[in-house]
């Protein structure tokens, strides 16, 4: 990873939300404690409370954690004003004259940490105040997700950004693609020329794509309520690392490259009937049940959330791509919050030898491929091997890679990607088209899901989720691997 060149400054709108102290300062502690932002990073909070630098920044001392993040803190600045309030930016203007008058900057990254109903508001603001142009330096944008809550949303909202930006100029965020578990698919699948020739129908049996958490709807009711497991999970997270299976070898490891082949896979996407969807897609939601041991309530139980809600917590889908590689492999997507344990796992499974040839052979499991996305972060390829002995007696064993074999932590996903959008490099970023892509497959199953009579099925919270989550893959001849 190259060092940033400059300085620059970091402009975040909803600064007194929860991800700046969670996630963002931290980040940037961490950057500059590895080194490599060569020059300051300066944060710039926005937001409609009321305070001013120090009230701003004793703000985040109460609440942000981690080493070196005093100094970030230290050197934050905050500017109130309203998304929709056209003084705000006009402070924010002046206020970031001033700061870049003292120290050069190479430019600034607007980073949206506010609700997404303002988003808009924030493009225009951004905009009339002429805060886009690159004059002076770069400047970038950062939209977090959800980007929309169904296809014409999402277009509606890029047209409002390209009112404003330009599509180079913005890095839409999946966190999902800034972890290290993800970007290694593709080194996995491209720097070995052992898997290119097996990838592909010929050799696949199927694909199966797990995202469980253990953990509930926590304080979010309110969102979780608007987005639900389909477009909190399916639509970015899920959908994303299926298109990195999926993809062709790009061209060069560039953005655009990389981004051309991940949009084909999901231009390529089946998209079921509402008829198809009941028996393509499941539907859950989690109800009372013991995690850990302990008793934990069920989701309509969940402050914020209505008694009678119907949204569901777990959705699983059988998808097709149709294409020459995988025309007839089924990808199963899987993902669940109140599950039994938190783990995030890909599986290729490989199609059996043609022919058995030793005894009980029959017993041995196919070949499987798991990528351990987290925790216990690492790679597993199982295999038919011969017990030692007079006899042939064949057993299922483990090849096994374990990230701990590093010696070293990896980055973590914010680091990594505001690192990115700090030098430019949009390669672990949703492009327009993408993510319009991503959202057609969701309404087309959200169109299935608002005709069905029944709602959601409720499972015990601790469990593995809906039990025709299982029936999916019998169905099939299959089950989840991951249990
Ligand atoms: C977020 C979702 O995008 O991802 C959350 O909004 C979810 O609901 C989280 O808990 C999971 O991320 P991770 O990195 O903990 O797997």
């Amino acid at each position: 990873m190259s060092a940033t060149q400059e300085g620059a400054i970091l402009v975040v709108f909803g600064a007194t939300g929860d991800l700046t102290h969670r996630k963002l300062i931290p980040a940037v502690a961490e950057l500059h404690r590895t080194g490599l932002l060569k020059r300051p990073l300066r944060i710039v909070g926005y937001a409609r409370q009321d305070l001013d630098d120090e009230s701003f920044r004793d703000l985040l001392r109460q609440t942000v954690e981690g080493e070196g993040t005093d100094a970030v803190i230290a050197d934050t600045c905050y500017v109130r004003g309203d998304f929709q309030d056209a003084e705000g930016y006009q402070r924010l203007r002046k206020r970031l004259a001033e700061l870049e008058k003292d120290s050069h900057s190479a430019g600034r990254v607007y980073y949206l940490a506010a609700p997404p109903s303002f988003y808009t508001d924030i493009f225009r603001g951004i905009g009339e105040a002429d805060l886009a142009k690159e004059d002076g330096g770069f400047r970038r944008i950062v939209v977090e997700k959800p980007f929309g809550r169904d296809l014409k949303t999402a277009q509606d909202l890029n047209t409002e950004l390209h009112q404003v930006f330009q599509e180079s100029q913005v890095f839409r965020i999946d966190h999902y693609l800034g972890k290290e578990t993800v970007q290694n698919i593709l080194v996995l699948r491209f720097a070995n020329g052992i898997f290119e020739p097996l990838w592909n129908r010929r050799y696949i049996d199927h694909v199966q794509i797990t995202v469980a958490e253990s953990l509930g709807v926590e304080h979010r009711g309110r969102y979780y309520e608007e987005a639900g497991a389909l477009r909190d999970m399916m639509q970015n997270h899920l959908l994303q690392l299926m298109t990195l299976i999926a993809m062709e070898p790009p061209v060069a490891f560039d953005a655009d490259a990389v981004r051309n082949e991940k949009v084909k896979v999901l231009r390529a996407v089946r998209l079921p009937s509402p008829q198809e969807v009941p028996h393509l897609t499941v539907r859950g939601q989690y109800g009372p049940g013991d995690l850990d041991g302990k008793p934990v309530p069920g989701y309509r139980q969940e402050s914020d959330v209505p008694p009678d809600s119907i949204r569901e917590t777990f959705a699983a889908f059988k998808l097709k791509i149709e294409n020459w590689r995988w025309a007839d492999v089924p990808f199963y997507l899987r993902t669940g919050k109140r599950l039994e344990r938190r783990a995030s796992e890909i599986s290729v499974q490989f199609q059996r030898a043609p022919q058995r040839l030793f005894p009980r052979e029959a017993r041995l499991k196919p070949n499987v491929l798991r990528l351990r996305i987290q925790p216990d972060e690492g790679i597993t390829l199982s295999v038919g091997a011969k017990v030692p002995g007079m006899r042939i007696e064949l057993r299922d064993v483990e090849m096994e890679f374990d990230y701990d074999a590093f010696g070293r932590r990896g980055t973590e996903a914010y680091e990594r990607l505001l690192h990115d959008a700090l030098i430019g490099d949009g390669t672990l970023f949703t492009r327009k088209d993408e993510v319009e892509a991503a959202w057609q497959v969701v309404d087309a199953i959200e169109r299935g899901w608002q005709q069905e009579e029944a709602g959601p099925e409720i499972y015990p919270a601790g469990s593995w989720g809906p039990e025709s989550a299982d029936e999916l893959l019998h169905h099939d001849g299959r089950r989840w691997h991951l249990r």
